[in-house]
């Protein structure tokens, strides 16, 4: 079947066209780079004629909080719009776990204000809330640094690698629209600092980690609980060990 890969160049959009193609689905990756832009509306309605199934991976190229509001939302209202003329049966989008529990971070508003769009819009949809990638720790220690400290919140994460998300959205994808949430993790829960830690000293980078529980995390603060998943999510295989014995620069 067509399936049409919103994002479908980007870190996890790439591994999903990969494993459709795997499975014999006509997987079509969408974004600026293959001349598809869900802002602009060109090359949209030309790449989903025909399609059964949109997967939204895309990401706002600014994380600025305006910036990724206005980005999620029109990318997502163009985006259902044209899923709608086009006939397509089944929307499947990656947000966050916690999304509508830390407020305070811009990132996530947006990303929930995504979510309520896909569930007014009336498509069967399927969301596919995941944890942190382990991918994302680099992006995370740079975006806490001053000078040669790297300052993150004390709480727990239950990071996620980005192949796991992968498999999971894939299996999302052929499977019949769940018209709710779906979580997934990876299968610990590690502290912020012990993760970024891990990195750094995989990749020898000689900067020093501070956990501060008043620390904060893409603009907010963070309990143990706040972006880990619940009893029923669907966990990774790869462990964080596993996976920087094999991610180091
Ligand atoms: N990072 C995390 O830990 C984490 C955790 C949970 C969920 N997520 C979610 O996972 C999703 C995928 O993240 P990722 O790391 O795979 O993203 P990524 O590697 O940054 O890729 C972003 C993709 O979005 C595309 N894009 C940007 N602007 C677009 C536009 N106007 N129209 C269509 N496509 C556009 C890019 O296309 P070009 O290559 O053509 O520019 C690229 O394919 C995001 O929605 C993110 O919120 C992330």
């Amino acid at each position: 079947m067509k399936i049409v890969i919103i994002g479908g160049t980007g870190l996890i959009g790439s591994q999903v066209a990969q494993n459709l193609r795997a499975r014999g689905h006509e997987a079509v990756p969408a974004s600026p780079n293959t001349g598809v832009n869900t802002i602009t509306g060109e090359g949209l309605d030309a790449a989903l004629a025909g399609a059964k199934v949109v997967v939204d991976v895309a990401n706002s190229p600014s994380f600025d909080d305006a910036a990724v509001l206005e980005f999620f939302q029109t990318s997502g209202r163009n985006l259902l719009k044209a899923e709608v003329n086009a006939g397509v049966g089944h929307h499947v989008a990656l947000t966050i776990v916690g999304a509508d529990r830390v407020p305070d971070s811009g990132y996530m508003r947006a990303k929930l204000a995504q979510e309520e769009l896909i569930k007014r819009a009336g498509q069967p949809y399927t969301i596919v809330r995941s944890t942190q990638f382990f991918e994302f720790m680099r992006a995370t220690a740079d975006s806490a640094t001053a000078g040669d400290t790297v300052r993150v919140p004390s709480a727990n994460l239950q990071p996620i690698a980005a192949k796991d998300v992968a498999a999971a959205v894939t299996e999302v994808a052929v499977s019949d629209p769940d018209n709710g949430v779906i979580e997934i993790a990876g299968p610990e829960k590690i502290k912020l600092p012990e993760l970024i830690r891990g990195v750094l000293a995989a990749d020898n980078d000689p900067r020093k980690v501070v956990g501060d529980e008043h620390a904060r995390y893409f603009g907010t603060e963070l309990t143990d609980t706040s972006l880990t998943a619940g009893p029923d999510a669907r966990l990774g295989k790869t462990s964080f060990a596993e996976w920087l014995a094999h991610n180091h620069k």
